[in-house]
């Protein structure tokens, strides 16, 4: 069982889609561990986008990013990272195929409704960076089956 640190950016949450992006992921078959509605504060950001800084759009990344809420998620499933990016679709709007999230919801290279870790130690860092232990779920089995 893998855990993924999911994010809709400030555009989703503005174009009202937190509902129906959840729900592609509780469609899936991913387990909702934790979520909540905030704004990420600059120091946030900074250690989110880490990897970005310098680059030439890193500036704008962190402008939008701490823009306004978004709507910060854990989801534990099998292979739920490289899952996750699949029905996320590509970066570039243009390449991500219609039927994933991007292609159908973005025109934008950076307003491109969500965020997704890319592998098992930025999750875990992202998740960390966003959220206390104590607000969530532990993992393991699927909630379904658990007797508490
Ligand atoms: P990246 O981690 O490469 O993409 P992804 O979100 O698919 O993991 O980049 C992080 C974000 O930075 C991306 O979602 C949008 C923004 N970005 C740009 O605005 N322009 C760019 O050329 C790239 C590569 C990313
Ligand atoms: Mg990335």
């Amino acid at each position: 069982m893998e855990k993924t640190f999911l994010m809709l950016k400030p555009d989703a949450v503005q174009r009202k889609m937190i509902g129906r992006l959840v729900q592609r992921f509780e469609d899936k078959g991913f387990e909702l561990l934790g979520a909540k509605l905030t704004r990420m504060t600059m120091k946030q950001a900074e250690i989110h986008y880490a990897e970005h800084a310098g680059k030439p759009f890193y500036g704008e990344l962190i402008d939008f990013i701490t823009s306004g809420p978004v709507f910060a998620m854990v989801w534990q499933g099998e292979q739920a990272i490289a899952m996750s990016r699949t029905m996320m679709g590509k970066t570039n709007p243009l390449e991500a195929a219609p039927g994933t999230i991007r292609g159908d919801y973005a025109t934008d290279k950076g307003l491109n409704v969500i965020h997704g870790s890319d592998s098992p130690e930025s999750a875990e860092r992202e998740i960390a960076n966003m959220f206390e232990p104590g607000e969530l779920l532990p993992s393991g089995p699927p909630i379904a089956s658990r007797s508490n």
